[in-house]
């Protein structure tokens, strides 16, 4: 795993951004898997820079790690707003080039078969964009006594609809299942961009690169990759 440490929060989104950008640049026609969240906001923001100078998305095709189970793709929380009115909004991607777990799908299970076999179809996921969850979780894979394989609906843990209820009006509305790809799906990447900043996420970063290779913290799977860049702020190394 290679290690970039960063000052603050924009150093890392620049960071982590031009790594992206350069995934582009070598391959246009890259499958790039992105994530949701806090984290990622401040880098898809310099893609968007990017893009308007000159970094070609026309070829690229995303795959989202997930979405909740049960919000339209018009909802304010859903993840294809946010990915969106975060990137795919301003860049030149083409909209049916982008990919997310339908959340409104009447059959779930259905829905994690037909997502896993089109990432099989595109040929993979070229570079995965990772963030953490305080629990350890990645995508919305949360800690268990088994890392789940494939595509997968899953029962969120208490922990995070408690971390996720700052986006919503009240925790009861946050969705209690989400469809998240697998262990497996995101180990399957070619390459592996981690995300992480704050203070609050310190703890659960030194847990997943420097603990024991377990379940329970499902990221620290990561160690086990080839090709792993971690980008994190001094506040996220602070505990390493
Ligand atoms: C989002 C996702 C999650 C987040 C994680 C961290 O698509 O899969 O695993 O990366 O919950 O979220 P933030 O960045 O909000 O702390």
């Amino acid at each position: 795993m290679r290690i970039i440490r960063t000052k603050d929060y924009a150093e890392a989104s620049a960071v982590a951004a031009e790594i992206m950008a350069a995934q582009i640049i070598l391959k246009p026609d890259s499958v790039i898997g992105l994530a949701t969240g806090s984290t990622p906001v401040g880098m898809y923001a310099e893609l968007v820079k990017k893009n308007q100078a000159g970094l070609d998305f026309s070829s690229v095709t995303t795959v989202n790690l997930d979405e909740y189970v049960g919000l339209a793709p018009e909802h304010e929380q859903s993840y294809r707003r946010f990915m969106n009115e975060n990137l795919f909004d301003h860049v030149n991607i083409k909209p049916e080039n982008t990919h997310l777990p339908d959340g409104m799908a009447a059959d779930p299970e259905a829905e994690c078969v037909r997502y896993e076999a089109l990432i099989k179809s595109l040929g993979g996921i070229d570079m995965q964009l990772l963030g953490i969850g305080h629990n350890g979780h990645i995508g919305f894979n949360e800690p268990s006594d088994h890392f789940v394989l494939d595509t997968n609906c899953i029962s969120l843990t208490e922990r995070t609809i408690e971390a996720n209820s700052r986006f919503f009006a009240s925790r009861d509305e946050v969705p209690r299942r989400a469809l998240s790809m697998g262990i497996r799906t995101i180990m399957n990447a070619g390459r592996i961009l981690l995300l992480i900043t704050s203070r609050e996420k310190a703890e659960i970063l030194k847990k997943a690169v420097c603990g024991p290779v377990t379940p329970a913290v499902p990221a620290s799977i990561l160690q086990l990759h080839k090709d792993v860049t971690l980008v994190a702020d001094a506040e996220a190394l602070s505990a390493l």
